[in-house]
């Protein structure tokens, strides 16, 4: 399977991981000089180029898309109208629009669009969904899920502090990707309303609070930016409550925070005994080699989107939840400039309204 990269800075550890598991980086494009000499480091066999452009009559069968987070959507319509393959990294769009635009072009194409959501397919992640589908946890009723960095605040400046960069730029609300793909896929639900909180009124861009109504009707509050406290499970957290008992992953230091435990009250047990048990979820294993805890999503995203690619698999997190996921961020920056009112999130979910 021959693919392409846009972006070499996450870019080029998605490309690495891409040849681990034995695809070719034919070709790699970075406008920036110091990301291209690393890129030829890490990737020896790619051509590299610094027009993304030159990738679009490569005979590419894929397009790893990392380039910067709030300009993903165009590239991407312009692969799926070659008929390449696209695997985008967050987020898949930034207005209305572009979300459009892009399930249109993903509709049309020979190809597809798969969103490059690690989040979803974390350990811990991938053990709730789990216990959501086993039906252990009944109907979900209240979903929480973190994105948090735990940086000192010199640390978070240097990453957010420059209005040119992407980081600086986009609003507080825009990276909920993390939190809200794994939200729509362990609820099958679809963002209806949102209404976005600043954490702290002293630092209004450091963190954000959202509360999103979902269309199965129960509630998602997510938490993302830059507050202490994290778990080691890669800056995320998630706890699931359904009406017959809760599922969530540890708040713990080290490889516990990769594990769910599971509380179910003795009135909701057939045995009638309170059940309170901690899950460690299976490892992942390539070539027989174990693979790091916060490497398996990155593993098991680029195994899927080849299994795509090559089997006709279905994407892991198609266009619509992708686009959907991703409007939560636009409509919550719109609910902070409005002093926290909600607001509606557009329907994607291609169902008749
Ligand atoms: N899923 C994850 O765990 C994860 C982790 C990190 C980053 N990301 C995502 O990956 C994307 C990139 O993040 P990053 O941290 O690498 O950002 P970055 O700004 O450090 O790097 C982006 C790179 O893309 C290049 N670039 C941007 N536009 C380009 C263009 N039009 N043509 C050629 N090169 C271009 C830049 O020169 C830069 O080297 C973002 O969407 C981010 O959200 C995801």
């Amino acid at each position: 399977m021959r693919i392409g990269i846009v972006g070499l800075r996450m870019g080029l550890h998605l490309g690495e991981w891409c040849r681990r598991l034995g695809m070719d980086v034919a070709t790699a494009c970075d406008r920036d000089a110091q990301a291209l000499a690393a890129a030829a480091q890490g990737l020896p066999s790619a051509a590299l180029t610094t027009d993304w452009r030159d990738l679009l009559d490569q005979d590419l069968d894929g397009v790893v898309l990392a380039n910067d987070f709030d300009a993903h959507a165009p590239l991407a319509v312009e692969f799926l109208d070659r008929g390449v393959h696209v695997l985008s990294e967050s987020a898949a769009c930034t207005s209305t629009e572009e979300a459009k635009a892009l399930v249109a072009a993903a509709e049309r194409t020979s190809a597809t669009y798969s969103f490059a959501e690690n989040y979803v397919l974390h350990p811990h992640i991938r053990l709730l969904h789990d216990t959501v589908r086993s039906g252990h946890l009944g109907r979900v009723s209240l979903i929480e899920a973190d994105y948090l960095h735990a940086m000192s605040p010199d640390d978070v400046a240097a990453l957010i502090g420059d209005p040119a960069h992407w980081r600086g730029r986009i609003a507080p609300t825009a990276y909920c990707t993390h939190t809200l793909s794994p939200v729509l896929a362990l609820t099958d639900a679809w963002p209806v309303e949102v209404t976005a909180f600043r954490a702290d009124d002293e630092d209004p861009r450091a963190a954000v609070v959202m509360v999103v109504r979902l269309s199965t009707g129960a509630l998602a509050i997510t938490r993302h930016g830059f507050l202490q406290g994290e778990p080691d499970s890669h800056w995320s957290w998630m706890s699931v409550r359904g009406t017959l008992a809760l599922a969530e992953s540890v708040r713990a230091r080290g490889d516990r925070a990769w594990s769910v435990r599971v509380r179910r009250e003795a009135w909701a047990s057939p045995d009638a005994a309170t059940h309170d048990a901690e899950l460690v979820p299976p490892r992942l294993r390539v070539d027989g080699v174990e693979i790091e805890r916060r490497a398996e999503g990155t593993v098991r995203l680029l195994q899927g989107f080849r299994a795509t690619v090559e089997d006709g698999a279905p994407p892991l997190v198609p266009v619509r939840p992708a686009v959907a996921a991703s409007l939560v961020g636009v409509a919550g920056a719109e609910s902070l400039a409005s002093g926290s009112g909600p607001v509606p999130v557009p329907d994607f979910s291609g169902q008749p309204q």
